[in-house]
């Protein structure tokens, strides 16, 4: 076939394009590693989790009470319960308080049975979640004034059929309060399931710390934290937990602030406190939140112990939340908030011959729980926070002088408030400064660079709070998209390539309740049986179980890599392991060609792994039905001598770890 000159001329300038385009989307970008000159080290506690019991994270969420309102003290003390009689009888069941027998636990519940039998039921937190087969584990306090009273406990679907019975058989003997416990077997799986107990036979009974848990509790310990939810914090092996918050340290007023004394010892003495998730919100509002602090301080550290993480327990400060009623202690009547900070390091810490310290061995842990932090205050700001501040550090740390203390920098990143808090801790050569971050996407890659040029002194930030927080018209679990989490995940290299300056981080917050949130997004969501992890809970597992020992300098045309063609990046050694771990994400629509160039000595491995983590849809979710929907995939990697090429897919985060000798 013969072509005339203008078809040649297309056809020349066709494959001249042809061949510009292919060369230029195959060209490899050159990255540089230099990988035996670590330029910072990593703290092994760098990668943390935030809990705070919002979302009904604690109480309804990972505490597995399963009964709402076990010890009538909620506002509407008969909330959450209900009485089902045929015939109704004055006085047969009453509410009683005896607050100056029992000030912490002032309410009980007194039942006459007379006549015909009849049933009180709990509706859960947001029904009751059982599991076919699983035990269920029924106690009671109660004192008999005139025995007689039989009990039958069941569990019932929603259209009352029993799919779990028991029987509790007071003990006859005596009339003073007792602790008793049955268990039995629930017959089905049922998400929302009630519970209610049969009253039968003729008498007077005082019932109180109505309870009801499943038998597969975390480490199976009576009455403890829902295993799978624990399961999946363990597994993302955090260097740290703060608890108990968030704000619910501040309280709305002072005296619903958190006093972390009022959470340990016998559950019944636990005074209970509303919590001000209950109110916060208009939109969301939560009547039935409280906290019953069967998840306690005790309970924290041993948690934090279980999981191989430091504690970081956040205290009060003297101040309510600013954004509510911003109640202030008086400043010589600060002494009992101080006080409760030295005797949580006592507590933590202290010989069993010390006050705090046997009251911690009479929990059942003789063993110091080697507690090396705290903060004070969560967000609070203004030179009122820095007033109550100075004298907290300095009674801290005349008596502790190497405890570390953190100290908040306010709601915002950036603004007045910040910038007084930030100049003014800096001066006083703070230990940690709290930063909390809920920002869009855009402001996550932004500022991936942040702290590439922060000050270089004693100093350190802790980003205790961050979260991207997509467009408001997002609701609920759907705010946990891919566009977050990897925006989140570029924001974090720059974390990790300063980890000489910031070197504790955390996501927040941790857990939601699909029927009970309050605030999103949310690193794990949960319902009454299952839980899963977002796509930012890999995000968050990728960096805290390949958090490395010592940073190195990964560069593109000599520059750290904060956004060049959507690219963010950082790299760490992992001394222990012998591996060389790279960090990239790729946050354009164009996958990336790359070459690594390895510079050093130190001998590598020719295979290596690349964990993806990637979905071209930026709304893409897990969810119950789909728990791993998007997760990391991993596969093989080869080098040739000290180059690596790879080629990133689009709106990919990838983690790639090459082992050397
Ligand atoms: O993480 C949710 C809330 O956000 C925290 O309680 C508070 O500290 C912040 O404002």
């Amino acid at each position: 076939m013969r072509l005339n000159s203008v078809a040649k001329s297309i056809l020349i300038a066709c494959l001249t394009a042809f061949f510009a385009i292919s060369a230029n989307a195959q060209a490899p970008k050159l990255i540089k590693i230099k990988f035996d000159d670590p330029i910072a080290r990593v703290q092994p506690n760098m990668w943390g989790v935030f809990f705070e019991d919002i979302n009904f994270g604690a109480d309804g969420g990972i505490y597995a009470e399963l009964i709402k309102n076990r010890s009538f003290e909620f506002a509407k003390p008969l909330m959450g319960w209900s009485i089902l009689r045929s015939r109704p009888q004055e006085g047969e069941v009453l509410v009683v308080n005896r607050e100056a027998e029992n000030a912490a636990n002032p309410r009980y519940l007194q039942i006459k049975k007379m006549s015909d039998d009849f049933e009180l039921i709990n509706e859960g937190f947001k029904g009751i979640g059982v599991k076919k087969g699983m035990r269920y584990d029924f106690s009671v306090l109660y004192r008999q004034l005139q025995p007689g009273v039989k009990m039958v406990l069941l569990l019932k679907d929603s259209n009352k059929k029993i799919i779990g019975q028991g029987v509790f058989t007071p003990d006859q003997s005596g009339s003073d309060w007792k602790k008793q416990s049955v268990s039995f077997l629930a017959r089905e799986t049922n998400p929302r399931a009630k519970f209610s107990i049969n009253f039968q036979g003729k008498g007077s009974i005082d019932l109180d710390m109505i309870s009801l848990f499943p038998g597969d509790t975390w480490k199976n310990r009576k009455q403890g934290l829902r295993a799978d939810m624990v399961q999946l914090l363990a597994d993302m092996k955090p260097g740290f937990i703060r608890f108990p918050g968030g704000c619910i340290v501040e309280g709305t007023d002072l005296a619903n602030r958190y006093q972390w004394k009022h959470t340990i010892g016998p559950i019944e003495e636990r005074k209970m406190l509303i919590n001000r998730w209950n109110t916060e919100f208009a939109h969301r509002p939560a009547p039935d939140y409280y906290q019953s602090f069967g998840l306690g301080f005790f309970e924290y550290f041993q948690l934090a112990e279980d999981i191989g993480s430091d504690a970081l327990p956040i205290l009060n400060c003297g101040m309510a939340c600013q954004f509510n009623t911003g109640e202030v202690a008086s400043l010589d009547e600060l002494d009992p908030y101080v006080q409760d900070a030295l005797d949580l390091i006592e507590f933590a810490n202290g010989e069993v011959t010390t006050k705090w310290g046997r009251k911690r061995a009479d929990l059942g842990h003789p063993k110091p729980f080697n507690l090396k932090m705290m903060g004070v205050g969560n967000e609070n700001w203004g030179p009122q926070y820095l007033e109550r501040l100075a004298i907290f550090t300095k009674a801290i740390k005349a008596k502790y002088p190497d405890f570390k203390l953190i100290n908040s920098s306010g709601t915002d990143p950036e603004g007045d408030r910040f910038n007084l808090l930030n100049t003014s801790l800096r001066e006083n050569k703070a230990d940690f400064i709290d930063e909390h971050y809920y920002r869009p996407a855009d402001w996550f890659l932004k500022n991936a660079g942040r702290y590439d040029n922060y000050p270089r002194n004693e100093t350190k930030v802790f980003v205790g709070e961050y979260a991207v927080h997509a467009d408001k018209k997002i609701i609920g679990s759907e705010r946990n998209n891919w566009q977050s989490a990897l925006a989140s995940a570029s924001l974090m290299t720059g974390l990790e390539r300063n980890a000489d300056v910031v070197q504790m981080a955390s996501y927040a917050p941790l857990f939601a309740h699909i029927d009970g949130w309050q605030w999103a997004p949310d690193l794990i969501w949960v319902d009454n049986l299952q839980s899963y992890g977002t796509p930012d809970y890999y995000v968050q597992k990728l960096f805290s179980t390949n958090k490395g020992t010592d940073v190195v300098s990964i560069t593109l045309d000599e520059k750290n890599i904060i956004g060049q063609d959507g690219l963010f990046a950082s790299s760490v050694l992992d001394k222990g392991k012998k591996e060389l771990i790279i960090k990239i994400a790729n946050n354009s629509d164009q996958s990336q060609n790359l070459d690594f160039d390895l510079q050093g000595e130190t001998r590598l491995k020719s295979k290596g792994t690349i964990d993806e983590l990637v979905s071209e849809n930026l709304k893409q979710l897990n969810s119950f039905e789909n728990p791993e929907a998007l997760s990391p995939k991993t596969s093989s990697i080869y080098l040739k001598g000290r180059k690596l090429n790879a080629t990133l897919k689009p709106y990919s985060f990838n983690l790639i770890k090459i082992p050397f000798n």
